[in-house]
């Protein structure tokens, strides 16, 4: 969590900074801050948003152009003045940014209090900055020199930048386990936790890799080496101009909203050149270049947090029925810490938006240290996980701003509901005429999501009539149990509500005690399979007074019947019924969350990308 930019060039650097800030925002906004070098070091750091900070230095006059900013999540010290970063010593002649979390900070802390430092921040971030100014002192060596020695003396996970007055015109940083890109464009340099950061005339970049030390000059110069001070070439990537595009909100009052509505042409993007015209061979060519892998595996895992672990959920259920391969599905926290059993045939994906959440990594390496097979089901390309990884398929869901994730969700689902097919006919357990028909249903996906998004003014009605209550249940069956526990995560991330979701036949053992007149409980029942059964869990419901809101097809009259509030969605098969449900259970959050007055795209306490553990 964290956004960090660095930049150094030509322009000014404080405009740039700012605007790189507030692309990194959804990364963490409980304070902000920027340093800039012209002759002497000017840091400018507060708790709150950046546009705050953006206010506040509009009374400062403040040119050079080298400088650096971030915008925090707190983990060690409350957001507070003090603890926002950029961090300085007493001589106030360095200053440092990271994002991360340094392990053994309080060791070295205690050692360069023994020195006569002493600091002003509850921060770990603190010792980095004050470990440089010792080395320099001990050593009189060069900035670069000094974050090499220093990078070697910490554990745990950083990505940092610092800027010093003794050394004007140049910029270095370093990282490990967390993400770094070095945007480069004619004698200019920008360095940014996301490439989404960088200003629209950066078209190329280089990804740092762990343990990369690199130096930016003002004279043009980049000097990339590894952590022994071995030089190293960079590599340097064009970038697409979607990941700008992606950025703008346009007529949207919020990027969720936005990007719910980007769903059907995300499934387009996401089945592109994955789906022939004929519907005969699904095509995700992580699978199809490593199919004696896929043939040999007795057990598939799929790590994940959050979010993209319901996706996970909903890929157990498409591909166990399709492909009859065992599918597990782990928290990834879990996973890492427990003893798990990996054997060298196995499969584990890792399913991430982001690519980078550090539990996921975790749970990557040591599958990758047992022998398995990794496979990455990830949006953000050349993300940590992605390049982890022994092979995958992007989600092409383009950047996901909102904190809530919705349309990265859809195109995970998407991922794994082609993987179910192509696995299925892989491993013969279904018909290549069985394949042609999934294939078929999941093309007609965008159609149906248009169709679906049409009920926004009627589910924003059914918002009104519920924001005020205090707790929701969802009630799910089969495949569309990761939807009911999706749709109640959507809405206590964003709207603060307290909400569970319950595989339905399970209500009876617990749940149901809570039950009586003032709890709305959400009955996810768009399937055919379990419909009796949903039936009962209604009635059950009912019995108790409970107030009903379904979702349900066009063509149900059940479930309807027994409903107080109805939402209904195309018909369709079970197959697709996930894919459909998750909709409106999204919009439902959405406006709840905007009556209830909340920051829908920035929650309280969350980040975007939860890199610490
Ligand atoms: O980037 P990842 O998909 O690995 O992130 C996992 C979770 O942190 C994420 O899905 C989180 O639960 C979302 N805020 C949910 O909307």
């Amino acid at each position: 969590m964290c956004g960090i930019v660095g930049y150094l060039g030509k322009n000014d650097a404080h405009p740039n900074i700012i605007a790189g800030l507030k692309k990194l925002e959804y990364r963490g906004y409980d304070s902000s801050g920027l340093a800039v070098l012209n002759g002497s070091l000017n840091i400018y750091k507060m708790s709150g948003k950046v546009e705050d900070l953006c206010n506040y230095l509009q009374s400062q006059s403040l040119c050079g152009q080298i400088g650096i900013g971030h915008t925090r999540w707190a983990t060690h010290g409350e957001p507070n003045d003090i603890n926002a970063h950029p961090h300085t010593t007493r001589r106030k002649d360095l200053a440092l940014i990271h994002n991360g979390i340094i392990e053994n900070y309080k060791e070295l802390k205690e050692k360069l209090e023994a020195k006569g430092h002493s600091f002003d921040s509850e921060t770990d971030s603190e010792v980095i900055v004050h470990l440089i100014e010792d080395i320099q002192d001990t050593y009189s060596c060069s900035l670069e020199k000094a974050v090499q020695m220093v990078s070697k003396k910490l554990e745990g996970a950083f990505a940092i930048i610092v800027i010093s007055q003794q050394e004007p015109g140049k910029l270095v940083a370093a990282k490990r386990n967390s993400p770094l890109v070095i945007g480069v464009d004619d004698g200019e340099f920008f360095l940014a936790s996301d490439k989404l950061a960088f200003p629209r005339r950066f078209k190329k970049a280089i990804f740092m890799e762990d343990n990369d030390i690199v130096t930016c000059k003002q004279n043009g110069d980049l000097i990339l080496s590894d952590w022994t001070g071995k030089l190293k070439a960079p590599i340097i990537q064009e970038l697409g101009d979607h990941i700008i595009n992606d950025y703008e909100k346009g007529e949207y009052e919020h990027f969720m909203l936005k990007e719910i509505e980007e769903q059907p042409q995300v499934i387009k993007n996401c089945l592109q050149g994955r789906i022939d015209v004929n519907y005969l061979e699904p095509k995700l060519r992580g699978i199809y270049e490593n199919e004696v892998k896929f043939l040999q595996a007795s057990k598939m895992t799929i790590v994940a947090c959050g979010t993209s672990w319901h996706a996970g959920i909903v890929g157990k259920y498409l591909i166990e029925k399709l492909a009859k391969l065992n599918v597990e599905v782990d928290y990834a926290s879990e996973f890492r810490y427990r003893d798990p059993i990996i054997n060298s045939s196995d499969i584990v994906v890792a399913i991430s938006q982001s690519g980078e959440t550090a539990d996921t990594l975790a749970a990557l390496k040591m599958a990758k240290e047992a022998g398995a097979f990794t496979y990455g089901v990830c949006n953000v390309e050349g993300s940590a996980i992605s390049r982890m990884t022994d092979a995958g398929s992007y989600t092409c869901a383009g950047a996901e701003i909102g904190v809530a994730s919705t349309k990265a969700f859809i195109s995970q689902i998407c991922v794994l509901g082609v993987m179910a097919i192509q696995l299925g006919l892989l491993k013969r357990k279904i018909t290549r005429e069985e394949a042609r028909e999934y294939l078929q249903e999941i093309s007609q996906l965008p159609g149906l999501i248009e169709k679906t998004l049409k009920s926004k003014g009627d589910i924003q009605k059914i918002a009104q009539k519920y924001f005020s209550a205090s707790d929701f249940l969802y009630l799910g069956r089969g495949v569309n149990f990761p939807i009911a526990l999706e749709g109640a995560l959507k809405l206590k991330e964003i709207s603060y509500i307290h909400a569970e979701g319950y595989a339905a036949a399970e209500m009876k053992h617990g749940p149901i005690a809570l039950i009586d007149e003032n709890m709305p409980v959400v009955v996810v029942a768009n399937q055919e399979s379990y419909k009796d059964k949903i039936f009962s869990s209604v009635k059950e419901t009912k019995a108790r007074k409970g107030k009903i809101i379904s979702i349900v097809k066009e063509s149900d009259t059940l479930i309807s019947s027994e409903s107080d509030d109805v939402i209904k969605v195309p018909n369709c098969s079970d197959f697709l019924a996930p894919f459909i449900s998750v909709i409106p259970l999204q919009i439902l959050s959405y406006y709840i969350a905007l009556l209830r007055g909340c920051n829908v795209d920035q929650p309280r306490n969350l980040a975007k990308s939860v890199t610490v553990e």
